[in-house]
């Protein structure tokens, strides 16, 4: 199984409506069997799956797999773990001296799961907490959605290089093996061109940490489609009237690299 956190310390870039459409892709359109985990008590992803009923909700909800040391989960090749809003409030206010034992017991949880999914993908809640640290401890890869604004560019030192849950520290210290799959910006408006100039400062920036598709640096735009999608719950090459199709071709191929990265390890 291979485990893949969608973080970002900033909220609304896209994290939930990214990790769901790739889900949808790799479950659907590749036929592999897949387990999301949403860790995020805003339930943004647990709504949306519950709203399309394509995916299996687990019985299993996300905080178990932190707090108990064996959790059993249904025989699904595409199923999903939901958000329980207070309990995983409670969980992140439980604070340090939890953290050895959540990440012992999801990392334990991976370990157990590792031959039942060929994928897991744990969408996160968007502040540097316990949740977010256990997915960045045990995964195998990260990615990390941003929109090309001022506030993005600002924040990415702190996704970079926070003391705790920068990614420098974390490949450094705690998860060696933890691979940056890359920034890959979304809600692009490509009508705006202040948000053009800080895409354009971004890859000038960052050239080494963005997606690459070829010899070109992509962005997911701003498009109806993918709200209406994730709004219905379905993939978006699902809506009706072949809504989806332009944004689906112009996702495709940037979902195809995240994976043909996944697969190289
Ligand atoms: N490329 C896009 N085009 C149009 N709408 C989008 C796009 N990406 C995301 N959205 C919409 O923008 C809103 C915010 O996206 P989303 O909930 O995925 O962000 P998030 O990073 O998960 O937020 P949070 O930090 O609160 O968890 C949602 O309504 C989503 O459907
Ligand atoms: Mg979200």
């Amino acid at each position: 199984m291979k485990t893949l956190t969608i973080a970002n310390q900033k909220g609304g870039v896209g994290k939930s409506a990214i990790a769901c459409q790739l889900t949808y892709y790799i479950a659907l359109k590749l036929g592999k069997s897949i387990l999301f985990i949403d860790f995020d008590h805003q339930q943004n992803s647990t709504n949306r799956f519950k709203e399309g009923k394509i995916a299996e909700i687990s019985s299993v909800e996300s905080n178990k797999i932190l707090t108990d040391s064996h959790v059993e989960l249904e025989d699904s090749n595409f199923l999903v773990l939901s958000g329980n809003y207070d309990i995983l409030i409670d969980l992140e206010k439980a604070g340090e001296e939890k953290r050895d034992t959540y990440v012992q017991n999801l990392y334990q949880f991976i370990q157990d799961n590792s031959e039942n999914f060929d994928y897991c993908i744990i969408d996160t809640n968007p502040s540097p907490d316990i949740r977010q640290l256990s997915a960045l401890m045990t995964s195998d890869f990260l990615l990390s959605p941003i929109q090309p604004n001022s506030e993005a560019l600002e924040g990415l030192s702190r996704l970079l290089t926070h003391p705790e849950i920068g990614l420098k520290n974390i490949q450094e210290n705690v998860n060696t093996g933890l691979e940056f799959i890359g920034l890959l910006p979304n809600l692009h408006d490509l009508k705006k061109v202040r948000q053009n100039e800080k895409l354009k400062e971004l890859i000038e920036t960052y050239p080494d940490l963005m997606i690459k598709v070829g010899r070109k640096f992509p962005s997911i735009k701003n498009r109806a489609a993918l709200s209406d999608a994730q709004d219905e719950g379905i993939p978006i090459w699902m809506l009706s009237k072949g809504r989806g199709r332009i944004h689906w071709s112009e996702i495709k191929p940037i979902f195809d690299k995240i994976i043909k990265k996944m697969g190289a390890k």
